[in-house]
C-alpha cells in the first residue's frame, strides 16, 4: 500500500497569494499543494491536506493521522512560535514530522526564532519559497525508506 503524507497548513496560508508577497511570493497554497501531491504521486506516496485558522482543528487531525498516516509535514505559521498544544500533538504522532516555512523564520524578527515544533520534528526545511513543499516530500520518502 502506497504511503500516506498529512500536510497540514496552519492560520493565514489560505491567503497565500495575496498575502505579503514580498516574503511568502505569489504562488497560492492550492499550487503549493499540487506540487507537493504531484511529488508525492512520483516517489509512489499519496498526500492528504488540510489548511486551518483554528487549533483545535490542527490538533485533532494529528490525533486522527495517528496509526493511519505515515508521515506529517505541518507548516503551522505562526502556530509554530507559541503552540504548544500543536507541539504535543505532534510528540504523540509515532511516524516522521518535516517542519515547513516558506521564508526563513530564522532571518526574521526575533519572535520567530523560536519554534516549538522543532523538537519534535525530525528535521526543518526553511527559506526554500514554493521549492520548500517538494524538499519536504522528498525529505518524507528518505525518512520512510
Ligand atoms: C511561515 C513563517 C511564520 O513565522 C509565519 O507566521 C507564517 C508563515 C512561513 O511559511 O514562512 O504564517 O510559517
Amino acid at each position: 500500500m502506497a504511503a500516506t503524507i498529512l500536510l497540514l497548513s496552519g492560520p493565514n496560508l489560505n491567503l497565500l497569494g495575496i498575502r505579503e508577497p514580498d516574503i511568502y511570493g505569489a504562488a497560492t497554497l492550492d499550487d503549493h499543494v499540487a506540487t507537493a501531491r504531484t511529488v508525492a504521486g512520483e516517489l509512489g506516496m499519496e498526500l492528504e491536506h488540510l489548511q486551518s485558522n483554528h487549533e483545535g482543528v490542527l490538533v485533532e487531525a494529528v490525533h486522527g493521522a495517528r496509526g493511519r498516516v505515515d508521515a506529517i509535514i505541518v507548516n503551522a505559521a505562526a502556530m509554530t512560535h507559541y503552540s504548544w498544544s500543536l507541539r504535543d500533538a505532534l510528540a504523540a504522532f509515532e511516524g516522521p514530522v518535516v517542519e515547513l516555512h516558506l521564508s526563513n523564520t530564522a532571518a526574521r524578527e526575533s519572535w520567530r526564532h523560536t519554534s516549538v515544533v522543532t523538537p519534535v520534528a525530525s528535521g526543518v526545511i526553511s527559506g526554500f519559497g514554493g521549492h520548500g513543499y517538494r524538499l519536504a516530500v522528498e525529505a518524507v520518502r528518505l525518512l520512510l525508506s
